[in-house]
């Protein structure tokens, strides 16, 4: 039965896999800190078995759960109320279970995004002038919405797969200009806001190999890329006295309004919660 639940808040992060996944050390800080007697934990389910593995969280208590690959479209498919964030990005990464057996279902991503930004580069404005989009997976997909939503006055977009940025240019129905991958560094003209969400520039990945010098000079660099902290991109763009910021702190913000839903307390993202999950 709903509301039944006398034990402590229980949510969690649902993947597969997920044991990479640093969400229970950021959620598990901000418990310690608000010395809130909840537990946050990984979930690892197949896509065979989520809805199924959902239906079974909310009977053992669970209040909500984030989900990540390979489930964020499946979620946005069960769910009863949705955002109208997520309806645009067409996927949800944080789920609440509702007392009348529904299922509410937003996409924090965007506002992580959009909140990085806004700490690491204080003064960005997406209205400022065209962003190039580095990237069409589903990191992308979100940026783009948030881009669009902040009144962005045109979006490029770059792919290695030309195809599928057609595609999400297709889900954003004309507001996307799409570039070829080999046009990425003569598309950094005029652009403001620069952002990779492809995994080059990882650790064990390779560079991404693209030039900065197209690039006006206020333009602002963010990588999603945290691992490490410091991209070659980043650091090119630093060089070039471009505003760099980094991709850590798209993780931290896309993670307070669950939290914050769920546990009843708003989180701050600070310095003590990069350290907690950079040292982890
Ligand atoms: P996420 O959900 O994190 O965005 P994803 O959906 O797997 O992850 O997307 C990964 C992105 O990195 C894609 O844009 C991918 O390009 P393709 O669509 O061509 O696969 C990009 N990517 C991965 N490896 C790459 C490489 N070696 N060179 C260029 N782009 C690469």
């Amino acid at each position: 039965m709903e509301g039944k639940h006398a034990g402590p808040p229980l949510a969690g992060v649902i993947g597969w896999p997920i044991s990479h996944s640093r969400s229970p050390i950021l959620h598990g800080h901000w418990l310690r800190r608000y010395g809130i007697g909840g537990f946050y934990v990984p979930v690892a389910l197949a896509p065979e078995t989520f809805a199924e593995g959902l239906r079974a969280l909310r009977t053992v208590g669970f209040v909500g759960a984030n989900v990540t690959v390979p489930h964020k479209e499946a979620a946005l498919a069960l769910a009863s109320e949705i955002t109208p964030r997520a309806a645009r990005v067409g996927a949800a990464n944080t789920l609440t279970f509702l007392p009348d057996g529904g299922l509410h279902a937003d996409n924090t991503d965007v506002h992580g995004f959009l909140a990085n930004l806004r700490q690491g580069a204080p003064g960005w404005s997406a209205t400022a002038g065209p962003a190039l989009v580095l990237g069409a997976g589903g990191a992308a997909r979100a940026i783009v919405a948030g881009l669009i939503e902040e009144g962005c006055p045109e979006v490029r977009i770059a792919n290695r797969t030309r195809d599928r940025a057609d595609r999400l240019a297709d889900h954003f129905a004309g507001r996307l200009t799409v570039v070829d991958w080999g046009f990425a560094s003569a598309a950094m003209d005029g652009a403001r806001t620069i952002v990779n969400t492809t995994v080059l520039g990882m650790a064990g990945q390779a560079d991404l190999d693209v030039q900065l010098d197209a690039a006006p000079a206020d333009a602002v660099v963010n990588d999603i890329v945290y691992v490490p902290l410091e991209t070659p991109l980043l650091r090119a763009a630093r060089r070039r006295g471009l505003t760099a910021v980094d991709g850590l702190g798209m993780l931290l913000h896309q993670a307070a309004p669950g939290f914050e839903r769920w546990f009843g307390t708003k989180p701050a993202v600070d310095e003590d919660l990069r350290r907690a999950v950079l040292g982890a």
